[in-house]
């Protein structure tokens, strides 16, 4: 018999999980990392791959339907395109996908397609190699690339995106030449604002270039349209008018798109994470490592999820920016 389905205290249903695969990045991006990194969690904090499998088969089973594999950055653990392979067999999931900032990607596309990854975002905040550089802190923008060229080789992976995050006094210079990306070639191409991520604590309201800004600079050369949002998708997507492609806008600062969220997290070390700005964890790892049994793990999960946060403060005096950053969240 089918369990009931994992809804929220809001009357939302959750059917999409991000597990973070590591906290670890062999990148420093200013609106993440601090420059020296940060304190890794030990080997053995970190959830096995099987441990990750039994709680994805689990979530599976209560309707969670899409999983994302996110880090810090998946692709430096060891062996990853094999947790790919294990969580492709894994019953009810029907879209399994995959952020990377693409470093490694030239090595590990066709083991990560043989392994069934069905889609791939990759982040990348800048097609200029000096101003790549300088938010990532990594020289790598070529390196990138060769990544995305090798995923584009194989057409079973669709679709590729690029997401580049949009800070104001940086991001103005890249709307157009990444519209002119997404017009020339076939990877679809979003902007998400700015967000109180990030290691360092510089965020601040002034810090977010909002998506209609940068709409606004793009339309006057490229003239746009909406195209109508789908459910639960984060992005607002324009097509150009002379009809070569589209580009999108994930705005969760300026326009929150709280009220229809289908998504938890899974941190590295097995935290169950309800919101991105969540204040309050909830951790499976311990009553998975002392024996619990599913029944007991589902009763965890769905206290938690009942207490899904029903929208972010971000924009509210007294916003509390998490203890975490991104890179131990898992975008
Ligand atoms: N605000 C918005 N996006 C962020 N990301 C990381 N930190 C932030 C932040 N502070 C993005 C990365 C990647 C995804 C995992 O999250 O660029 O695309
Ligand atoms: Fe690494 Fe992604 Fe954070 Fe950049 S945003 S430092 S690539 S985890």
């Amino acid at each position: 018999m089918r369990p009931e389905l994992l809804h929220d205290g809001h009357g939302r249903r959750i059917s999409d999980l991000r597990v973070s695969v590591t906290d670890r990045c062999n990148f420093r991006c200013q609106y993440c990392m601090p420059a020296e990194g940060l304190a890794w969690l030990e080997r053995s904090e970190l959830l096995s791959f099987e441990e990750i499998e039994r709680l994805v088969t689990l979530f599976a089973s209560l309707g969670v339907t899409d999983l994302r594999l996110t880090g810090g950055e998946p692709l430096v653990r060891r062996d990853f395109p094999r947790l790919v392979a294990m969580l492709a067999q894994v019953e009810g999931l029907d879209d399994l996908s995959l952020t990377t900032n693409g470093f490694l990607l030239e090595r590990d596309a066709e083991a990560l397609v043989a392994a069934g990854i069905g889609r791939v975002n990759v982040s990348i905040d800048s097609l200029q190699r000096d101003s790549f550089f300088e938010l990532t802190r990594r020289d790598a923008l070529p390196q990138v690339l060769r990544g995305l060229e090798a995923l584009a080789r194989h057409p079973e992976v669709h679709p590729v995106k690029v997401n580049a995050v949009a800070m104001r006094g940086f991001t103005e210079d890249e709307a157009v030449p990444f519209a002119e990306f997404a017009r020339s070639s076939a990877f679809q191409v979003r902007f998400i604002e700015f967000m109180p991520l990030d290691a360092d604590r510089n965020w601040s309201p002034d810090a977010v270039l909002a998506g209609d800004e940068l709409r606004a600079i793009i339309d006057a050369v490229h003239p746009l349209e909406e195209v109508p949002r789908e459910a639960h998708s984060t992005a607002r997507i324009f097509r150009f008018r002379d009809g070569r492609g589209e580009i999108g806008f994930i705005n969760p600062v300026s326009e929150p798109f709280c009220g229809d969220c289908n998504r938890i997290r899974l941190t590295a070390e097995g935290k169950l994470r309800t919101c991105l700005f969540s204040l309050h964890e909830t951790d499976l790892r311990e009553p998975l490592r002392a024996g619990a049994s599913d029944a007991e793990l589902e009763r965890i999960v769905r206290e938690a999820v009942w207490q899904k946060e029903l929208k972010h403060q971000v924009n509210e005096p007294g916003f509390r920016q998490p203890a975490r950053s991104m890179s131990a969240i898992g975008g």
